[in-house]
């Protein structure tokens, strides 16, 4: 069987972005506090991540969107590898595409955003009705290595773009009215957004 460890250092060598390593045990605990039974993922690439989940949290099953080839088809064989097909369901789609009715678990304790980070506020809109009442939104990546602070100093015109439309997310979600987001300083920064009557209610 392979280990964790191989895939962390494939990713690694064939440069694929897997989450770090304390942003996914942040999710994982967050799963098993929450006594989590699904979750829906928005990029899988090899499957490193959802592996993680599946095999860290008692019970839960993944069900995960990937839209390269060539990650989708290596994450099926690690799926394969680490014995985790009926803990994970993964289809090979782009996210915006997809028809969502398929989705087999849903209502989902948690949406895990990590795809085309320009895309963070349409993945999040076609997807959150999927989420249950009291479940949470992850969102990975959201200080993009520090340069959402300093955007005016992004050299690349493309990756400014992009660093200005993850700032644009990130402005929406804190400011509104439907959502509580909090940030956490985990990895490259994660964000957790619930529903806001969920905390009211607890209050
Ligand atoms: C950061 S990687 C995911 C890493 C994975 N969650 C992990 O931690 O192991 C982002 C992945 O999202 C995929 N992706 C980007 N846009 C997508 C879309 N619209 N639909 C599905 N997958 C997408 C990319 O191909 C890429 O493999």
């Amino acid at each position: 069987m392979k280990s964790f460890y191989e895939l962390e250092e494939y990713a690694l060598v064939k440069d694929v972005p897997i989450m770090q390593k304390e942003g996914i045990e942040y999710l994982i605990d967050e799963l098993n506090k929450r006594n989590a039974e699904s979750v829906l993922e928005i990029g899988s690439a090899i499957g490193y991540s959802s592996l993680m989940m599946a095999t860290h949290v008692k019970d839960l099953h993944v069900d995960t969107i990937e839209r390269d080839d060539r990650r989708y088809q290596e994450a099926v064989v690690n799926i394969h590898d680490f014995n985790q097909e009926d803990n994970i369901t993964i289809y090979h789609e782009d996210a915006l595409e997809f028809d969502d009715t398929l989705l087999k678990h849903a209502p989902y304790d948690c949406l895990f955003i990590d795809a085309a980070k320009a895309q963070y506020q349409r993945f999040f809109e076609k997807y959150v009705p999927y989420l249950k009442e009291d479940g949470f939104v992850l969102v990975d990546n959201l200080d993009f290595h520090g340069m959402i602070f300093d955007i005016p100093n992004i050299k690349n015109r493309n990756t400014r773009a992009l660093v200005r439309k993850i700032k644009r997310f990130k402005d929406w979600i804190f400011s509104n009215d439907e959502y509580d987001a909090h940030y956490v300083q985990v990895g490259d920064g994660l964000c957790i957004i619930t529903r806001k009557d969920q905390n009211e209610n607890r209050n």
